[in-house]
């Protein structure tokens, strides 16, 4: 597959109620995430091929194994080639209390893994991050446990967040509503919709005013008051000066919720800048890499 036939699952249309929306300014406070040329790598048992679908590069690592090594390894489960899918590739940033930071980027391109990292759920390879105050991040897929009722998982993510468990059943009902989820809350996380999911999964971890938020494609799949809603609770987040990073492929959710975008492509950052300086870059990138738009899929070029 050719750059120019990436996939792309991308909304370049602006939703009524997000026309003419910008997201407010809030005060920005000292540097509260410093994020210093992250590597991030996956081993993949059973892999084959050089490149990954969004571009991020694989490289066989096996052939070096010992025979004694192969040997043991072919009595497991999993036989064939172990490959790294190098999904960051040597991003830095530094974010500041306050900010509200959108991450776009075509499918494949590390923004889910890059959240991981900041949230401390994936190793880095060489790099760091930093993250200043209470380290109370939780990644909106961390913790949950699909075969788990949304009942308990509530519980579990609002211990995941620090909060006690008097605190989450008082919260329990608001989490709820705000889900929109109604009797599934008592059915396994499992049988929901993935928007449902995705809801709940927002829902929760935003009920504890946390430090950073990571809002990971959540909004996208929310109805026009499910929303309003989530806008509400990101302005209150940063009131309280924390930080919120929102992934989505839904540009009119990011222009109307942040202040700044990060773009990513093929793990690498691309550019960094005040959010409409950078999504206007991204639509022409897309729009170029659309099939409609014929002509050779180049790679977007260094800002
Ligand atoms: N658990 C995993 N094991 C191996 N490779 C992975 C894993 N998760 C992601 N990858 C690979 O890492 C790269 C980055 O994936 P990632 O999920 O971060 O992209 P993304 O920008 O969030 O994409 P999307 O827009 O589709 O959500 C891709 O090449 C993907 O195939
Ligand atoms: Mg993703």
């Amino acid at each position: 597959m050719t750059e120019a036939e990436a996939h792309m699952d991308f909304d370049l249309e602006l939703e009524p109620e997000d026309l003419d929306e910008e997201a407010p300014e809030a005060k920005l406070g000292d540097p509260c995430l410093v994020v210093d040329d992250l590597h991030i790598v996956y081993r993949v048992i059973g892999a084959r091929g050089k490149k990954a679908a969004g571009g991020a590069h694989i490289t066989e690592v096996n052939e070096k194994q010992s025979f004694v090594r192969r040997l043991i390894s072919s009595g497991r489960q999993h036989v064939g080639a172990v490959s790294e899918v190098h999904a960051v590739r040597g991003i830095s940033f530094t974010v500041r209390h306050g900010e509200s930071v959108g991450i776009v980027g075509v499918n494949g391109s590390g923004k889910s893994t890059l959240l991981r990292a900041i949230a401390g759920l994936m190793p880095a390879k060489s790099g760091s991050v930093h993250v200043s105050g209470e380290p109370s991040l939780l990644g909106v897929n961390a913790a949950l446990m699909p075969q788990l009722s949304g009942e308990r998982n509530i519980m579990i993510g609002g211990l995941a967040l620090g909060l006690t468990p008097k605190q989450v059943e008082e919260r329990f009902d608001d989490v709820v509503e705000f889900a929109g989820i109604g009797d599934f809350v008592y059915m396994p996380m499992r049988t929901y919709s993935s928007g449902m999911g995705a809801r709940l999964r927002f829902a929760i971890s935003s009920s504890a005013q946390p430090d950073i938020l990571m809002i990971d494609e959540a909004l996208a799949t929310g109805d026009a008051a499910f929303k309003a809603k989530s806008k509400a609770r990101i302005e209150q987040v940063r009131e309280n000066a924390g930080t919120v990073f929102l992934v989505s492929h839904s540009i009119s959710t990011i222009e109307a919720m942040c202040n700044r975008v990060l773009w990513i492509h093929q793990g690498q950052l691309v550019m960094d800048g005040p959010t409409h300086v950078v999504t206007e870059e991204y639509k022409e990138f897309v729009r170029a890499q659309r099939p409609a738009g014929k002509g050779p899929g180049k790679g977007p070029g260094k800002g």
